[in-house]
């Protein structure tokens, strides 16, 4: 597949206008010359600002600059015309035939015209993680619903994925689960709730241990315990783990989600000891007060404990030997994590001590906000839990009323099955849609919306376009419209296949950039285009021709928001 992202195209374009009317500007400047959507569409398709830049090097006013790369610039075929604006700016119209022809040339392409821009690349992407014996609770969603939609894009661009769910099975909270576990245990319940009685334990136990000095000591002596391996501490730790993840697992069946490594921090406890060693040996850890730290004040960060006064491990040293374990295995370019913003501060610590350890590979912290929903922000220990289950419970029920509102009469099993895709899909966007890195306040009604930028919404639009395409079948059977060939002349149609002209260059901006909320903005915008496409052209009422012409459109549309709604996560009934 010839590289199908239009903007590198168009710059490498405009770079040979600029470099036979400019011969002596270094290869690095010309290289930087680049061409990008317009931001405003009634000037041009796309845009090159880079004569202002110019200026000053070249003695020359940018408008000068930009007539003299414009008039050295070769055919292009993509182009119809080029035209220079205020300041100095290039503005670019595409070519009507030539967009068309491209739109018919990924029709059958599996990829839509997406480059396998990611081939020989392997990524492992750290995402969901949750910790054993805490229940998974609503701020988990954002990592395992971004951490999987990142995972779903990277495979799609031809990477080699390891989606590793890191559970974290071994940290402190064992100690106190442990000793609140031989105190408070209810054996019946822990038979028929397992989960909810574990959290039950370890919330007693935490709440004594922060007024109770004396308790928390006894919960880090069985944790060290554990870690030593004694064989009833580690028997009880396996029991924990075990529950714990086939409740995961639930939740992880509903949200369509799966893990090539489910690998908890014990799976690479054998490696903790060597870390500390290796640290200390190249001179990067140093003893202090009996722990062993590693001192980062000249990479203005703070100190980082890696070996606690009791010998105990921590979650740096924990995660220095993952990297280690997996670069051995997999031999990765790039490993991903995502978690909330609080851990920001560790990240940057391990990355640093990493990469003193003269390790390769680029390691990359997709942090995001929390998620709030009006009343509070989730934590497991306050006890104020709203399950994630339950919110996904809720979200069903919702879209289920949604569903019978639509399709009355609907088979009711069908119904449920609909409901299901548009509950999960709600809260999934509603996360997606978002920059990760601002704070969500998430509401149903906005999760819901029918008429806004939602997952409803957007599923609702595929629904209308597939049915487009069966009622062209039934009153033209076994008429093929790709006997007549795209033709885009009205306004509307043109913008469409602009759009649709724009989905691999957004793929990958999603995926390099890690922010699916990049590739939900357009499948909105999408979806709002085809509307006024639809709206104000007739469709099966068009004369011979323009109408196959159309509807191949509207399949493409279609292709391209199931595609696009795909690599969120999100499926799309063909009814709703
Ligand atoms: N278990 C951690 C938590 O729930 C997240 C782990 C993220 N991954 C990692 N390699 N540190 O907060």
């Amino acid at each position: 597949m010839e590289n199908n992202i239009i903007e590198t195209i168009l710059s490498n374009w405009v770079q040979t206008g600029f470099t036979k009317a400019f011969p002596d500007l270094d290869t690095e400047t010309l290289q930087a010359i680049d061409v990008s959507a317009a931001t405003d569409e009634r000037f041009g398709d796309y845009q090159c600002n880079a004569a202002m830049g110019l200026a000053r090097a070249l003695r020359m006013a940018p408008r000068a600059i930009a007539e003299q790369a414009v008039a050295a610039l070769p055919e292009q075929d993509w182009v119809q015309s080029t035209e220079i604006a205020g300041a100095g700016f290039i503005n670019i119209t595409l070519n009507p035939e030539r967009l068309a022809d491209h739109l018919m040339g990924i029709e059958d392409h599996a990829q839509l015209g997406v480059p396998a821009f990611g081939q020989d690349r392997t990524v492992v992407i750290d995402y969901s993680s949750p910790n054993v014996a805490k229940p998974m609770h609503i701020g988990h969603i954002r990592s395992t619903v971004i951490g999987n939609a990142l995972d779903r894009l990277h495979r799609f661009l031809g990477y080699r994925v390891l989606a590793d769910n890191h559970l974290g099975d071994w940290g402190t909270q064992f100690g106190l689960l442990i000793l609140g576990y031989h105190h408070f245990v209810d054996q019946d319940a822990l038979a028929q709730h397992p989960v909810e009685e574990l959290e039950r334990i370890y919330v007693k136990s935490y709440e004594r241990s922060q007024s109770d000095a004396e308790w928390l000591d006894q919960a880090r002596r069985e944790l060290v315990k554990l870690q030593q391996g004694d064989p009833a501490h580690q028997e009880l730790w396996q029991q924990f783990v075990e529950l714990s993840l086939q409740e995961f697992d639930k939740i992880y069946t509903r949200l369509g989600v799966r893990f090539d490594l489910v690998r908890g921090e014990s799976f690479y406890r054998d490696r903790f000891a060597d870390i500390i060693a290796t640290l200390q040996k190249v001179g990067l850890a140093e003893e202090s007060e009996g722990a062993q730290i590693v001192r980062l004040e000249d990479d203005g960060l703070d100190v980082c404990i890696v070996q606690k006064r009791d010998g105990g491990y921590n979650y740096a040293t924990s995660d220095l030997a993952t990297v280690q374990q997996r670069i051995e295995e997999f031999q990765p370019d790039t490993i991903i994590y995502v978690t909330d913003e609080r851990q920001q501060l560790h990240f940057k610590q391990f990355f640093t001590i990493a990469d003193k350890l003269g390790w390769q590979t680029e390691l990359v912290h997709v942090w995001f906000g929390l998620m709030r929903l009006p009343e509070a922000t989730f934590s497991t220990r306050q006890g104020n839990v709203i399950r994630l289950e339950r919110l996904l419970d809720e979200a069903e029920s919702r879209a289920l009323e949604i569903v019978k509102q639509s399709s009355p009469d609907m088979p009711e099993a069908q119904q449920l099955v609909v409901a299901r895709a548009v509950g999960i899909g709600a809260i999934k966007y509603a996360d997606l849609s978002q920059n990760p890195q601002s704070l969500v306040t998430f509401t149903w009604d906005k999760a819901m919306a029918m008429d806004g930028n939602s997952a409803p919404y957007l599923q609702y639009a595929y629904a209308r376009i597939a049915s487009v395409r069966d009622k062209y079948g039934e009153r033209f059977p076994g008429q093929d419209p790709r006997q007549f060939p795209l033709s885009l002349k009205e306004e509307a149609e043109l913008r469409l296949a602009k759009r649709l002209l724009r989905f691999p260059s957004v793929v990958l901006r999603a995926t390099q950039l890690y922010r699916p909320s990049i590739l939900a903005d357009y499948l909105y915008d999408l979806a709002q285009t085809y509307s006024s496409f639809y709206q104000n052209l007739p469709f099966l009422k068009a004369e011979e021709g323009v109408r196959e012409s159309r509807i191949r459109l509207c399949g493409l549309t279609a292709r391209t928001l199931r595609t696009g709604l795909e690599l969120l996560g999100i499926e799309t009934p063909d009814r709703i």
